[in-house]
């Protein structure tokens, strides 16, 4: 249990010296504090050792894991004081310095609900030159964490359940839109930093609970599970590293399958989960059909989205090189054989990495997409966008044909047509829709979609405006209806279109 008066006075000390991303980028410079974001410290503790003060040792110490004169760090940290940060686990006298056993950064985040700062505590890791790094590493914030916090609905609910914390950034995403977190972890040192990191930033409502996968949740439900589960495919081979914070211990991508599997049990009706993961193509089945496989039949709508996949070769470079061996080290050579052994042994031909999504259902499946999406997505929109889609699908399963050609639709605010035309063509050879927002497709689309779609703006309903396109390209209007329908459901679940659900 942590003793709150010394985290609050960490705070204290830690925001009256600035320890902030501005704060640390005006005392370093944009590049040194851009650096440390590429693992870079060099360039930081050049600057902060040449403006010596409480801002200077915080970043030495807590950034970059630099022992810092005990004097000093009395003085960046007047109201905990050495002693209480000697008590917080935060630092050791060692040979007459202090030496810092944890690294405390902060992050920025912004969403549409508004922006803000933490302080996150984890592990000190590369920055302070600690490398390999230990099998029970507790991670700071890292891309996949980012991702996945913009891939939540920011709608409010009540209870909501972070599967895997680590250092505690997602439960404290959930805690920003539920009133209740549950933030499990296989690691009890993890949930000592979830609780750190939740302490100093004066956050409540979330209960930590150590235990593995589902077991530490049995029987409870809720309205949003968050998980950047240990994802990573590990060959489970004498010799080759585990790191506990990105392997689940299961060959192959089973893990994933044993999260996705369990998701439906632990959410209550209208329930959302968001996940991070990978995929295997195994023998002729792609990755994606694979993990469509792991939600079939669980009374969920299920959303994969790949945003990339590689060979064999390139996910075993990839992930030794995120445990720092490079092909220049005696071992390398011994694991990638044990990653290329494994992937052969099981057929596995690429790898997919992705985001998933799922929502509970009450009867029928109303969205089921397992698609790649590989260019390049504003991720501030995808969270809203994933939970309208959602919404949308099921209005749309409930509504038929007739009900859909009575609606008034209207086309999003950020889409936009594109025609090409070549020289002195009548006219154009390729219509696209553009969308911002969404996930950002680009869709080919005939002559009358694109009337249909310019022609929405809510006045005519869709019935009228097919009979209308009909009118003007001389087809018949009940096969241009029959053709256009199921691409006007598309178009409102992808989010070109809007009208069927409120916004
Ligand atoms: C990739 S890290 C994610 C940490 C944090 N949520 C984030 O996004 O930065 C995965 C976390 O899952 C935990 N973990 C590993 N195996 C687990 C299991 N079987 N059940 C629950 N958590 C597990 C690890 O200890 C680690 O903290």
């Amino acid at each position: 249990m942590l003793d709150r008066s010394l985290t609050d006075a960490l705070a204290r000390d830690l925001a009256a010296a600035s320890f902030t991303s501005e704060g640390v980028a005006a005392l370093v410079g944009e590049s040194a504090a851009a650096a440390l974001t590429r693992m870079i410290a060099h360039p930081a503790r050049r600057a902060a050792l040449r403006r010596p003060g409480p801002l200077s040792t915080l970043v030495r110490a807590l950034w970059l894991g630099d022992a810092v004169d005990e004097a000093a760090l009395a003085d960046a940290l007047p109201q905990l004081g050495v002693d209480g940060a000697i008590a917080l686990g935060l630092v050791e006298r060692r040979g007459g310095t202090v030496a810092p056993l944890m690294a405390i950064r902060p992050h920025d985040y912004a969403d549409a609900l508004g922006e803000g700062s933490w302080w996150i505590a984890s592990d000190l890791d590369e920055l302070a030159g600690l490398w390999p790094l230990r099998p029970d590493h507790v991670l700071g914030v890292g891309g996949a964490a980012r991702t996945l916090a913009h891939l939540l609905p920011l709608e409010p609910c009540s209870q909501a359940l972070d599967l895997g914390t680590g250092c505690g950034i997602v439960a404290l995403h959930l805690r920003r839109i539920a009133e209740r977190v549950v933030a499990t972890d296989i690691s009890a040192r993890a949930l000592g930093f979830a609780e750190l990191t939740a302490a100093l930033n004066g956050v409540d409502g979330i209960e930590l609970r150590l235990g593995s996968l589902f077991e530490p949740v049995a029987g409870e439900r809720f309205d949003l599970i968050a998980s950047n589960p240990p994802f990573v495919i590990t060959p489970r081979t004498a010799g080759v590293p585990e790191y506990e914070y990105r392997d689940g211990g299961e060959p192959g991508d089973a893990l994933m399958a044993a999260v996705v599997a369990g998701l439906a049990e632990h959410l209550v009706e209208g329930g959302q989960a968001r996940l991070l993961g990978n995929w295997e193509t195994v023998g002729d089945t792609t990755g994606l059909e694979r993990a469509r496989g792991w939600s079939e039949g669980g009374d969920v709508d299920a959303w994969a989205i790949e945003r990339d996949a590689l060979s064999p070769v390139g996910y075993a470079e990839l992930w030794l090189r995120d445990g720092g061996t490079l092909p220049r080290d005696a071992d390398h050579d011994r694991l990638l054989d044990a990653w290329l052994d494994d992937f052969e042994a099981r057929g596995v031909r690429e790898i997919g990495m992705g985001w998933l999504a799922l929502r509970k259902h009450g009867g029928a499946p109303s969205l089921e997409r397992f698609e790649r999406i590989g260019h390049p997505v504003q991720l501030e929109h995808v969270g809203a966008h994933l939970a309208s889609a959602f919404a949308d699908a099921a209005a749309l399963a409930a509504l038929d044909d007739e009900a859909l050609t009575a609606a008034h639709l209207v086309v999003s605010p950020d889409v936009t047509e594109a025609r090409h035309q070549l020289p002195g063509a009548a006219g154009p050879t390729v219509i696209e829709l553009r969308q911002g927002g969404g996930l950002g497709r680009t869709l080919s689309v005939d002559t009358a979609l694109a009337a249909l779609v310019g022609a929405c703006d809510g006045e005519l309903a869709i019935g009228q405006l097919v009979a209308a396109i009909a009118g003007l390209l001389e087809v018949d209007g009940d096969v241009l209806g029959a053709d256009l329908l199921p691409r006007v459901r598309e178009l409102l679940v992808t989010g070109f279109l809007r009208g069927v659900t409120e916004r």
